[in-house]
């Protein structure tokens, strides 16, 4: 009790951030389990989303942050995608798996991949660094998963997976130490809820993973 009450804000939103994932990690399928077409669509949803948004929303959360120490940091994780290409390398992880997304896939997630577009496009400093957090937490852990999917299609291209299972541990550390700078300059009001993108795009990663099928079907 005294050790949540001492607790710094950031310390307790990690904690949460961090069950968040962890609840989503532990409730993934087991790859042997997929017929080949379930584990090409999670691959190709993935891709559909990662490639093209990472560093935009990265971007977002830069042009949103107001502390000065938050600049560097996120600023330090873009320069690696950049300069490394990690589109490039998500692509071709997609490609060697046979999963590069089809129009199809990139309608399954096109519905809730707006929800967090519009909501990036709010940029709010805290909130966006949080759903930043939480984005490359989540990748960490998330690549154990992928790289099995990849393998039982018979890829043996892992240089994405190999890169950020190792990487994002410090970029998601990074994250939370912006995220308490963020909060120390723009304290939240109680009524605010922080975990508005964490939300959305939570909401997005189980469409990756198990796509309500009357969103392949939404074509408006
Ligand atoms: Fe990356």
């Amino acid at each position: 009790m005294t050790a949540i009450c001492l607790a710094r804000p950031v310390e307790l939103i990690e904690a949460k951030t961090t069950a968040i994932i962890d609840e989503l990690i532990d409730s993934l399928p087991d790859p042997k389990q997929l017929t080949s077409e379930d584990r090409r669509g999670i691959i190709a949803r993935y891709s559909a989303v990662l490639e093209g948004n990472f560093i935009y929303w990265m971007t977002a959360a830069v042009i949103a942050c107001k502390a000065e120490r938050s600049g560097p940091i996120l600023l330090d994780n873009l320069y690696e995608e950049v300069h490394d290409c990690h589109p490039q390398m998500m692509r071709r992880f997609a490609i060697a798996a046979n999963a590069f997304p089809t129009d199809k896939d990139a309608w399954a997630v096109h519905n809730d991949l707006t929800n967090v577009r519009l909501f990036m496009g709010q940029l709010s400093p805290v909130k966006s660094v949080l759903t930043m957090a939480f984005f490359e937490g989540f990748i960490q852990k998330f690549m154990t998963f992928l790289a099995d999917l990849a393998a039982e299609q018979g890829s043996t291209e892992m240089e994405y997976t190999d890169v950020h299972g190792v990487c994002d541990i410090e970029h998601t550390a990074g994250l939370f130490r912006a995220l308490d700078a963020e909060i120390s300059v723009t304290p939240q009001g109680t009524d605010e809820d922080l975990f508005e993108g964490v939300t959305l795009l939570r909401t997005l990663i189980e469409q990756i993973i198990w796509p309500r099928s009357e969103m392949c079907n939404n074509l408006g």
